[in-house]
C-alpha cells in the first residue's frame, strides 16, 4: 500500500464506524477491531465497483448481500424486515417473560438458529447478537421486544447514543 492508499483506508474507518462505535460506549481496542472487521467483511460483498476497494465502502443499499446464515430470518433475502420470524423469536424463546430475552434464553435462540457447516454464521450472529444483548439490556438484564424492533427499523443506536450523552 502507499502512504496515500494507507492514509484513505484509514479515513473512512475513522470517520465513520470507529466513531460509531465510540459513540455505543465501546472503548478504543474494540471500536478498532470492529472496524476493521465489519468493513472488512462487508465491503468486498456490498461494493459493485462503484467506489474504489480502497475506502473499504459498505454500500448500505446492497447490504442484504452480507446477510450470513445461523440468522434468525427477520430480515428476509431481500434485507426486508419480517414480523412473523420476529415475532418467532419471543414466541419459541421468550419463557420467562413474554415480550424480553434473557441472556439463557438468548443462549438458547443462537444454539437453535445453526445451520450446519457454517462457522462463520454461527461466529457472526454470537458476536452481533452478544454486543447487542450487552448494549441494550434494561437494569433487569433483559432484552426486551420493543427495544429490539427499534433495533430492526435503526433507531436503537441513536437513542443509545442520546442515552449516553444525557448521563455524562
Ligand atoms: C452499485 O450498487 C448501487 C446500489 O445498489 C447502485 O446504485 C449502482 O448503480 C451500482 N453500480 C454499479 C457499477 O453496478
Amino acid at each position: 500500500m502507499t502512504k496515500l492508499s494507507c492514509a484513505s483506508y484509514l479515513l473512512l474507518l475513522l470517520l465513520i464506524v470507529f466513531p460509531g462505535f465510540r459513540a455505543l460506549g465501546f472503548g478504543v481496542a474494540v471500536s478498532s477491531a470492529a472496524s476493521v472487521v465489519i468493513n472488512g467483511f462487508l465491503s468486498p460483498i456490498t461494493n459493485n465497483g462503484s467506489i474504489p476497494a480502497i475506502f473499504l465502502p459498505v454500500l448500505v443499499a446492497n447490504i442484504q448481500k452480507g446477510i450470513h446464515g445461523s440468522d434468525t430470518g427477520a430480515y428476509d433475502t431481500e434485507g426486508r424486515f419480517d414480523s412473523e420470524m420476529f415475532e418467532e423469536i419471543f414466541q419459541k424463546h421468550a419463557h420467562t417473560n413474554p415480550n424480553a430475552l434473557t441472556s439463557d434464553e438468548l443462549n438458547e435462540m443462537l444454539k437453535a438458529n445453526q445451520q450446519p457447516n457454517d462457522f462463520q454464521g454461527r461466529v457472526a450472529s454470537r458476536s452481533e447478537w452478544e454486543a447487542l444483548f450487552s448494549l441494550a439490556k434494561d437494569d433487569n438484564g433483559l432484552l426486551q421486544k420493543d427495544i429490539l424492533r427499534s433495533f430492526y427499523d435503526g433507531s436503537l443506536f441513536y437513542k443509545l447514543e442520546g442515552k449516553r450523552k444525557s448521563l455524562k
